[in-house]
């Protein structure tokens, strides 16, 4: 039996939205078509968005679907930067320590390429966006900010967010602010609508763009979406037949939406049952796994302000990624959360931001729980990790000089 305790990194379509998606490939017809074929197409994609956008709360012509969560962030980061900074009048983009390298990655890209200027704002020691630090950030920069973006809940250790907080201060400031949702949605309630109102966000700012991706959720592979707010100015990275308000050009994925809101409406149904289950077993992961080895440490957030399916920690010692090798031989498969850069282990980069030392960065284990997660997995790994950490601990940590030299 293999046990699957990585639903961050991605989690198994469920069966209806599979049946959707192969029930739909078989209609031919591009929805930009005037034929019957093109319209009922297109009804069937206009339908999906309805759907993907009530699960959202924002409205379907808000919903810009796209490949997937990379490619929310990289058109919201670079196209909301390109309008705002127009005349290199607003070259300043706050930034967490600690996100997901499809944020990092493109804000160094725009640093090298495009002469923006990231300011790193600090993470506390559980891994929370202060608020304080993003208003110092903003009285510091002023008028020179174009955009804010932010995790609403980290992806490595599941920490939740101040987002409504944090849009406010966008709102009083007039910038736009950018939310990558993707470890959120389906986990916890992602409502567009009510953090726009609760914020004060009005017009492009405040909350102006939201990630999202169908594989996080039960859904396929290829297949996400950025929520545009109607007067966010958002520049294309993809030219072509102008479908989808211009912004994002290109045949659009009838299939895949399809398959994306069937699972965004099973995910939305059960999202108060799930979370309470998931917490539940979350806790057993959490209490099995500091009973077993009591020198770990549990990392990121406790109680209601950590995702329901995450559980984080530090093994002192040993690196995380043999505890990763030792228990995917025991048949689970966990994660240590952060990149493996050509098979030298780093140290988590989120642990980093949160003022951990190298040391405790290296041992790190990523265990995310998701719909098809029981209790019988759960066991299989309490179970497993004494044995996978000792022996984790005795090959200890590897010199990371050596290895490059190698
Ligand atoms: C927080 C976060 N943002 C963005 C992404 C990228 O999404 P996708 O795999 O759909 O490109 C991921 C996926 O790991 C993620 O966890």
């Amino acid at each position: 039996m293999v046990v699957y305790l990585d639903h961050a990194a991605t989690t198994p379509m469920i069966p209806e939205a599979i049946d959707a998606y192969t029930d739909a490939m078989r209609q031919v017809g591009n929805p930009a078509s005037i034929h019957s074929q093109g319209q009922s197409a297109k009804r069937m994609l206009e339908e999906a968005r309805e759907v993907i956008a009530t699960s959202l709360s924002c409205d379907p012509i808000e919903v810009v679907l796209t490949s997937g969560g990379t490619e929310s962030i990289n058109l919201a980061l670079k196209g909301i930067y390109w309008k705002r900074n127009v005349d290199s009048a607003r070259q300043v983009i706050l930034a967490p320590g600690g996100e997901h390298h499809a944020t990092i990655d493109t804000l160094e890209w725009l640093e090298k390429h495009e002469g923006a200027e990231i300011s790193w704002l600090p993470l506390d020691g559980d891994g929370t966006v202060e608020p304080a630090a993003v208003e110092r950030a903003l009285a510091e920069h002023g008028p020179r900010v174009a955009l804010i973006t932010m995790l609403w809940a980290n992806n490595e250790v599941g920490t939740i967010q101040p987002v409504t907080d944090i849009a406010a201060l966008a709102a009083a400031h007039d910038v736009p602010l950018h939310v990558d949702a993707v470890a959120a949605y389906g986990y916890l309630p992602v409502d567009f609508a009510a953090v726009r109102r609760d914020s004060g966000s009005t017009g492009g700012a405040g909350l102006a763009a939201l990630s999202v991706s169908a594989h996080k959720i039960g859904g396929p592979v290829g297949i996400g979406a950025l929520v545009v707010s109607r007067s966010a100015q958002v520049e294309p990275l993809l030219h072509g037949g102008g479908q989808q308000r211009q912004v994002r050009s290109g045949t659009q994925d009838v299939a895949g939406t399809v398959s994306f809101a069937v699972a965004a409406r099973f995910a939305q149904a059960r999202l108060s049952t799930e979370s309470g289950r998931l917490t539940a077993l979350r806790n057993r992961v959490i209490a099995g796994i500091l009973d077993a080895v009591p020198t770990a440490k549990l990392n990121g957030a406790t109680g209601s302000n950590r995702l329901p399916g995450n559980a984080h920690f530090a093994f002192p010692g040993c690196e995380g990624d043999s505890l990763l090798f030792l228990l995917d031989m025991a048949g689970v498969s966990v994660s240590t959360g952060s990149a493996c850069q050509a098979g030298i282990p780093e140290p988590s980069h989120v642990l980093r931001a949160m003022g951990r030392d190298e040391l405790e960065a290296r041992g790190a284990l990523r265990v995310t729980l998701g719909h098809s997660t029981t209790d019988d997995d759960i066991d299989a790994l309490i179970a497993a990790v004494p044995h996978a950490y000792a022996q984790a601990a005795r090959a200890g940590l590897s010199d990371r000089k050596t290895v490059l030299g190698s």
